[in-house]
């Protein structure tokens, strides 16, 4: 089964399951998701005011964790789901992290304009990706980073975590199509090796690798060129 990736399908898709998607990610995710994006943030190396940009910022897990990583950084958090930001926003108490509303494969921001570019989770529910890709190139700064986080390697423990996830999921939501849909996309996404010879096409160089969980979890660190 093909997912649907329409823009419209996937924000609906997301705010429906906002309110329970930190629950329900730390669940599937059996607590790690937490500490793998705290080490990929880490092994960045943000210094103090350094702009730097979450794409599909979701509920505002990763801008957290850049802003307790290096607190003078300039971060910024987009995405297009309403509700998903409304939790963000939530949980911005220091008001220091901006969020806005709107879609990753037509940014609002001039050439050049960021030392760092993240996307967690996110390229995935994209149906034109080579956009979204083009689109942080030209956002980021020259020799500027792009941090790439999502499922790695279809290996033995990521099927197993197909069958796992939406069941789990099922157990604790009423939505359990919207974790199926995950599961299915997760399926037809390129795999670490692809993605860096992807994002090598549109300019980017990579510079580290960085697997976790059995290589079920996958970073691709990118400078561009
Ligand atoms: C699986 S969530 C990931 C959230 C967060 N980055 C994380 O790591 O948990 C995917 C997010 O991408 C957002 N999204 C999908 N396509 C988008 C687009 N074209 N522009 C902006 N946001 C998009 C969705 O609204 C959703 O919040």
């Amino acid at each position: 089964m093909t997912p649907d990736k329409s823009p419209q399908t996937i924000k609906t898709t997301f705010n429906l399951i906002a309110e329970k998607y930190d629950f329900i990610n730390n669940i599937m995710s059996f607590g790690t998701q937490n500490y793998i994006k705290h080490q990929c943030i880490k092994n960045l190396g943000i210094r103090p005011h350094d702009r730097i940009i979450d794409l599909c910022c979701g509920t505002g897990d990763l801008t957290e964790i850049i802003l307790k990583i290096e607190p003078k950084a300039q971060i910024t958090g987009i995405d297009f789901s309403e509700n998903m930001l409304n939790i963000a926003k939530k949980k911005n108490i220091t008001r220091k992290i901006q969020y806005f509303e709107g879609d990753i494969t037509n940014l609002p921001y001039e050439d050049n304009s960021f030392d760092f570019a993240t996307i967690s989770f996110g390229l995935r529910n994209i149906a034109n990706p080579e956009k979204a890709i083009e689109e942080i190139y030209r956002i980021l700064k020259p020799k500027g980073t792009f941090m790439h986080l999502d499922f790695g390697e279809k290996n033995f423990v990521s099927k197993f975590f197909d069958i796992i996830a939406p069941n789990l999921a099922g157990v604790f939501t009423d939505n359990k199509s919207a974790y199926n849909y995950l599961i299915e996309s997760k399926k037809i996404f390129p795999s670490p090796d692809d993605l860096i010879k992807d994002f090598s096409k549109k300019g980017f160089v990579l510079k580290k690798r960085e697997d976790y969980i059995f290589h079920v979890i996958s970073s691709q660190i990118m400078t561009k060129n």
